[in-house]
């Protein structure tokens, strides 16, 4: 990373601050495909526009804040990973990433399969019409409501997260007079990070049953045990926007080493499993993502690589990826409002949103980038940090980033690689309104998730 804690460029202070940057981008008006989505670009006026559409005309119709959703570039991401995975693998969407009934025909159209975590996620995937036998239910404590609707609507598998689960999940199958089809979770004691991963404590986290100390193996004794269920793969997720393939190629390994020691204890082979998802994406222009193809080209090797030594038939695998395919494929917009300078420090910058629509950076320290869209700039850069409008001082958008010196209330301002978890974890904090997601496609753009208003407040608020 080329990070520099004093880069040269902006004017309003002769001693910049410390902080985690990078030196200003030669030209700002340029934008980098790497961190917009696929038909991002300036138009002659300057102006970025996606899908053919200025953002002037997106901000006057739909107003600010408001996440675009760039629908092409979701779908050939779609395509992209169903692609490199090609027949015998299987690609499931986390739905937890952004999930609503038009994603949902998307993944439909496009031949992706989905996982779900919550009820919610559920009733939205069946009534946007994904076939149930493409769901995949997923949480580490799912309620007995939650499985019995999983189950009555004949979701393809369940992923198992716990012992209690297990039997909770069978008496339900057995109750409804069906074998549910589930998978395992494993956690297979790789943490991984970006560029490296380490060795974790296996039962220090809630998510899964651990590999170490034979509980995973006791965990598929049971499964296997019990008439409701009908175990078809182990599962295992190492983590989050994770560039290094390492902690995969591991997981994958540990992952085989079960399946082996599954066919001498039991005699049988499962025929799946699932590496989950975590696959990073560029949020701003010091990351540098794998390719799908890559990606798959290294799980396949892998598992094919630990089966033939381990002399069992290769799985079919499957993978979950949220972030990598929606997450470049949005922006926020935001209209400027407040600019104060703060002499000798940085300037802040204030916009008509802020954690409320992107919590990502005050929860997870997240770095992302940001433009002037509405027009183009020859001032100098200035370093700013983009903040919101809440309540508290850790509401800040974009932490360390470089902003043109003339940018005045009113510009609109964009921040890039939006698409996941961030309307997924918008609230209401301060009643703020949730904003909308924008569908943007050949020049069409169209509300898919409306913005909330005060009455949709006012509603929930019973007295
Ligand atoms: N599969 C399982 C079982 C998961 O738990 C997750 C994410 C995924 C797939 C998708 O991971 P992705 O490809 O999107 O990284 N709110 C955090 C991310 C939490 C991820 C939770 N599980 C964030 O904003 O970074």
């Amino acid at each position: 990373m080329s990070r520099s804690a004093h880069p040269a460029g902006p004017r309003h202070a002769d001693v910049l601050p410390e902080g985690h940057y990078s030196a200003p981008a030669a030209d700002l008006n340029v934008l980098d495909e790497k961190v917009w989505s696929r038909t991002v670009t300036r138009d002659a006026d300057g102006a970025l526009t996606v899908g053919g559409i200025a953002v002037a005309r997106l901000a006057e119709e739909f107003g600010t804040p408001a996440y675009f959703l760039d629908e092409s570039d979701f779908r050939a991401r779609c395509r992209a990973w169903a692609d490199a995975f090609g027949p015998d693998a299987d690609v499931f969407y986390a739905g937890k990433a952004f999930l609503s009934r038009a994603v949902v025909r998307w993944l439909k159209e496009e031949g992706l399969n989905l996982d779900v975590c919550s009820g919610g996620e559920l009733t939205t995937a069946l009534d946007a019409g994904m076939p149930a036998d493409r769901i995949a239910f997923h949480g580490n404590n799912k309620t007995v409501a939650e499985i019995e609707r999983a189950v009555e609507a004949g979701v393809g598998r369940i992923v198992l997260d716990s012992f209690q689960e297990i039997v909770r999940v069978a008496h339900i199958a057995q109750r409804h007079g069906v074998r549910q089809r589930v998978q395992i979770r494993v956690t297979v004691g790789v943490e991984a990070h970006t560029h490296e991963f380490i060795a974790t404590a296996h039962e220090d986290q809630k998510f899964g049953i651990a590999l170490a100390d034979g509980q995973a193996a006791e965990a598929v004794r049971r499964a296997l045990s019990l008439d409701g269920l009908e175990l078809i793969g182990v599962h295992s997720h190492i983590g989050s926007q994770i560039f290094d393939m390492a902690g995969f190629e591991v997981s994958a390994r540990r992952v085989v080493q079960l399946l082996a020691e599954i066919r001498d204890e039991h005699g049988v082979e499962l025929p799946e499993i699932d590496l989950g998802g975590g696959l990073g994406i560029a949020y701003t222009s010091d990351d540098d993502p794998r390719e799908p193809h890559e990606i798959a080209k290294a799980l396949s090797d892998i598992v094919t690589r630990e089966c033939e030594a381990a002399k069992l038939r290769t799985p079919r695998i499957s993978v979950e990826p949220g972030r990598a395919i929606v997450g470049p494929t949005a922006f926020t917009l935001y209209e400027v409002g407040t600019i104060k300078p703060l002499e000798g420090l940085r300037t802040y910058v204030s916009v008509d949103g802020g954690m409320s629509d992107n919590i990502r950076t005050a929860l997870y320290d997240a770095e992302y980038s940001v433009a002037l869209v509405s027009r183009t700039s020859d001032a100098e850069p200035m370093l700013v940090r983009v903040v919101g409008k809440h309540c508290e001082s850790g509401d800040i958008v974009v932490k360390d980033a470089f902003l043109p010196a003339d940018l005045a209330p009113g510009d609109l301002i964009a921040v890039p690689a939006t698409g996941a978890y961030c309307r997924s974890m918008a609230s209401n904090y301060n009643h703020a309104l949730r904003p909308p997601v924008v569908a943007v496609r050949d020049g069409e753009a169209r509300v898919i998730v409306r913005r909330e208003t005060e009455e949709d407040l006012l509603r929930l608020d019973v007295g």
